[in-house]
């Protein structure tokens, strides 16, 4: 069934307001989404009825909570098509996945001589945490460059193949640019990765909401993302692993719901999950979480990711016209994700989005956690417009006629 994104934005209560005098254009979603009413009508749901702790209770309400939560993970692991539930942490979000991973299992498996090899394009989610843990361990921390001025060319994998003639244990890469909007061969990256023995993490922060995503057809042995990045609460994300690995990962933080028995001369853990999750776990966005998964669902996460690349090449092909504007990322008619980073000689980021939000148009400007490209690219900052599928044509035309009066303004155009 296709569905009519015209009217997906009626779902979104906060899309329903002005700014500056204007219709709220809301373009910043990479860096969080709205939420639709099924969503908070959830949470409002869980609150006003179910509200309690989870696993330490026999009452009816913790039970409740508990049945939700493991519900939350039950549809997690089926939206991400994992073998079992147990395969899915609860976390934060993508950069406590990430810290996870690296307090728990690099941590303790790599050793001086051994490299972990992210890409320049990381978020910096995807690289801080590989840059402490190699400092702590003495590993080696390489990059896969990426390719042409304006990053256009995407990973040099051949520069990949090299790499992976050294010692390297794990290969991090991020799925999705925040960006550039680049789309990564995850399967291909994850394949050359296993071929040399590496274990692989996928960022998902920006692919999890936005196509089908399959962890055992993509082969990697973590996947991580956040929950606000597609249609859920902030607060919750996710560290998918693969079990065997999950299980002998140690814990990162201690407490409460993690351990099987405690002396006080040491403990012992739980299997994974709960291993992972010390302390009260956030039970009512993990079931904000599950409805944003079926509303999503309902939609259809390719449709979804079909609308946002067509909006981002309609804003592609409209912002290209503009005199001396760098877009960054992949070139016309290239896959791109649903983003548009673009840069002026003389207009800073900062002045684009401040006089685009008195159009009422949101958009992101700076470098986007992502400091070292911007400094290979020469570039203080960019402008983001990114896409959601409550985004529609007529957001696109709003981005570029504001763009417009701002380069007026600064005597560019
Ligand atoms: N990672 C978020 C962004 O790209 C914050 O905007």
């Amino acid at each position: 069934m296709s569905c009519d994104f015209s009217n997906l934005r009626l779902d979104f209560p906060v899309l329903d307001q002005h700014v500056g005098g204007h219709p709220l254009v809301y373009l910043d979603n990479a860096a969080t989404t709205h939420k639709p009413r099924a969503v908070i009508d959830a949470i409002a749901r869980f609150y006003e009825r179910d509200n309690s702790n989870v696993h330490r209770g026999l009452h009816a309400l913790s039970m409740r909570a508990t049945d939700g939560y493991e519900a939350a993970r039950e549809r997690t692991a089926k939206f991400i098509n994992a073998s079992e539930s147990a395969e899915v942490v609860f976390t934060s979000g993508t950069t406590a996945s990430v810290n996870l991973v690296a307090q728990g299992w690099a941590r303790d498996n790599l050793q001086p001589g051994d490299v972990v090899v992210c890409t320049e394009m990381e978020h910096h989610s995807n690289m801080v945490p590989w840059q402490i843990v190699c400092q702590q361990t003495g590993a080696t921390l390489r990059y896969i460059p990426v390719l042409g001025e304006n990053a256009e060319g995407g990973l040099d994998l051949a520069a990949f193949d090299e790499l992976l003639k050294e010692k390297v244990k794990l290969v991090a890469f991020t799925h999705i640019s925040n960006t550039l909007g680049t789309i990564n061969p995850a399967a291909e990256i994850c394949a050359k990765a296993k071929a040399a023995g590496a274990l692989t993490l996928v960022d998902g922060a920006q692919s999890a909401g936005h196509e089908n995503v399959d962890v055992q057809a993509m082969d990697c042995d973590f996947y991580v993302f956040s929950g606000h990045k597609m249609a859920a609460p902030t607060g919750i994300g996710v560290l998918y692993g693969r079990k065997a690995l999950l299980d002998a990962m140690s814990p990162w933080q201690g407490g409460g719901g993690m351990i099987s028995t405690v002396a006080y001369e040491g403990s012992q853990w739980k299997p994974s999950p709960e291993r992972f999750e010390a302390g009260t776990p956030n039970v009512a966005d993990a079931i904000g979480l599950h409805a944003a998964m079926d509303y999503l669902d309902s939609v259809g996460r390719p449709a979804i990711g079909r609308h946002e690349s067509e909006l981002a090449a309609l804003a592609y092909d409209a912002l290209s016209d503009l005199p001396g504007i760098r877009i960054l990322g992949p070139g016309e008619g290239q896959p791109r994700a649903g983003l548009v980073s673009f840069a002026f000689e003389g207009v800073h980021a900062h002045d684009v989005v401040t006089f685009a939000d008195q159009d009422g148009v949101a958009l992101r400007g700076g470098h986007h956690c992502n400091q070292p490209l911007m400094r290979k690219l020469g570039l203080p900052s960019t402008t983001r417009a990114s896409f959601y599928l409550y985004n529609t044509p007529a957001d696109v035309d709003a981005l570029v006629a504001s763009i417009r009066r701002i380069l007026k303004f600064f005597g560019v155009e």
